[in-house]
């Protein structure tokens, strides 16, 4: 009864730390995946904006840390009223890749704060 008794609590803590472990892995994963996503946008805010924004309107240069906070902003002024990037030259040099990678991260964003 006593190595019954052990052997369950064996078998659960087994269970216990597999289970944990895997959560643990599915959530590296997500942050990964989050992570990447973000890096991408961020090289395309870095080439298409702040090269402009750093002398044009240095109160929004992005970096990884305020981008997210930016990114309704951005949304708005790059696929709603499609303001940026300034100048309709640029609009149209940037690679539909590029909007893409911006809205796949603005989307990321938003599903976050869900
Ligand atoms: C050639 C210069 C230039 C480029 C390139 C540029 N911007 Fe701007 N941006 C400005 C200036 C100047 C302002 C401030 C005046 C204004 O709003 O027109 C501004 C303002 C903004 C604002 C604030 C507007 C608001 O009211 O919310 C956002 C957000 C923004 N830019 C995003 C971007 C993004 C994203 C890109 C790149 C995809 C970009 N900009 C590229 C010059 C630029």
């Amino acid at each position: 009864m006593r190595l019954q008794k052990s052997k369950l609590l064996q078998f659960f803590f087994a269970l216990f730390l597999s289970v944990w472990s895997f959560n643990f892995q599915s959530y590296n994963g997500i942050v990964a995946e989050v992570d990447q996503q973000k890096m991408a946008a961020f090289e395309v805010l870095k080439t298409r904006c702040n090269t402009c924004h750093i002398t044009e309107n240095p109160a929004k240069v992005f970096t990884l840390e305020n981008m997210d906070g930016f990114a309704k902003r951005i949304n708005r002024q790059v696929f709603f009223f499609k303001r940026m990037p300034k100048g309709r030259d640029r609009r149209k040099e940037m690679k539909p890749e590029e909007y893409q990678t911006l809205k796949n991260w603005i989307n990321q964003v938003k599903s976050l704060r869900k």
